[in-house]
């Protein structure tokens, strides 16, 4: 029989409402424990995932010797609490973006993940998705530097939780960091410097943190990422596309759903097309499980998690100074 990777869930909001599916579907995990501030929420995440029971007390989750691990989907002020906590009781940890709020929220929890051994993941999917990952194939044996770009624009809820500094940390450390990742993970080169130009374009006053940016990470070995942010786009255009230019050659995905490259594999176009966008949830879930199960890699570890977390809080210091910020691996190995 395959061995089971007992979790409990943390923070059973809509995101625990969306991908529990992914739990469910994959044969090495088995929910046990859903846990809530608000029991109701709680108490349904339990019921869909069948789990032994539901509490709004993290403490008990923590000390279930029957949990292995424990996924971490509250909102943001609350991450680097309990995944320090779920750490320090040795429970394997997986916490949704962001990392933390700060450097010494990212510091914390590298500390406490080291000292315990457990294994530790950061929920990046995007440079985990299909299409990411043959872009990635496609690249790997092109000494080319890179030209990448990646767009994110929605019309953002000016009331969200994630535009309340101290709740969400504002859009780029709670959302942009998933896309500071990708940039990285495409580029397949240490970020050198970190510049970006924008600020509040939300008209409400509900929005006290900039929202929209335009990101130019430059990295060692020349290649250049920038991402445009926009939280005051339109809900009638897809939410991404990325486009990378390299060696003459080209690869567009168009929002995790349709991807063309061009001059890869011998041919002039290549065309790959989905149903839906796939965004790699699915598969980091998988790779989360197996390196429980398993002992192998969690698909996001420390030092991936903290890199993108630092970019994120460099891009928020670089659009207040308008200054490019240099980074270096010193800056997010804690
Ligand atoms: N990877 C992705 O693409 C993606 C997409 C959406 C959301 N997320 C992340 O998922 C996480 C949750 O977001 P959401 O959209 O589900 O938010 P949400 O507000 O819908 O849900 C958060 C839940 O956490 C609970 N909660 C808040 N503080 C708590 C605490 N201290 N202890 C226990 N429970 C607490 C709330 O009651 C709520 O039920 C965030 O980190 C968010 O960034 C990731």
């Amino acid at each position: 029989m395959e061995k089971k990777v007992n979790v409990g869930i943390i923070g059973c909001g809509a995101f625990a409402a969306n991908t529990n599916k992914f739990l469910l579907s994959n044969p090495l995990y088995s929910v046990r424990a859903a846990c809530d501030v608000n029991l109701n929420a709680a108490e349904q995440i339990a019921g869909v995932t069948g789990a032994a029971y539901y509490t709004a007390d993290a403490e008990k989750v923590f000390y279930d010797p029957d949990i292995d691990a424990v996924f971490i989907t509250t909102r943001h002020d609350s991450h680097v609490d309990y995944s320090v906590r779920a750490a320090k009781a040795g429970k394997h940890v997986f916490c949704e973006k962001p990392m933390a709020l700060d450097r010494a929220g990212c510091r914390k929890i590298a500390e406490a993940v080291r000292q315990s051994g457990v294994k530790y993941s950061v929920g990046y999917n995007r440079g985990l998705a299909p299409m990411i990952a043959k872009a990635k194939a496609l690249m790997a044996s092109q000494d080319d530097k890179k030209m990448i770009y990646h767009r994110i624009q929605d019309p953002f809820p000016a009331a969200h939780w994630t535009n309340i500094p101290e709740v969400g940390g504002g859009r780029f450390v709670g959302e942009g960091c998933h896309i500071f990742d990708l940039l990285c993970q495409l580029a397949g080169s240490a970020p050198v410097r970190v510049y970006a130009s924008g600020g509040i374009f939300s008209k409400s006053e509900l929005v006290k943190i900039p929202d929209c940016a335009a990101v130019t990470i430059t990295f060692a070995d020349g290649s250049v990422g920038m991402t445009l942010i926009s939280g005051t786009g339109s809900a009638g255009v897809p939410k991404e596309s990325t486009e990378i230019y390299a060696g003459c050659k080209a690869i567009m995905i168009e929002n995790f759903t349709r991807m063309s490259y061009f001059g890869y594999e011998g041919r002039e176009r290549t065309n790959w097309e989905f149903d839906a966008p796939d965004k790699g949830m699915e598969i980091e879930f998988d790779l989360f499980a197996k390196s429980v199960a398993y002992g192998t890699e969690p698909p996001n570890g420390l030092a991936n998690a903290a890199r993108a977390a630092v970019i994120s809080y460099m891009v928020n210091e670089s659009v207040a100074s308008g200054e490019p910020i240099p980074i270096c691996e010193a800056d997010y190995v804690f």
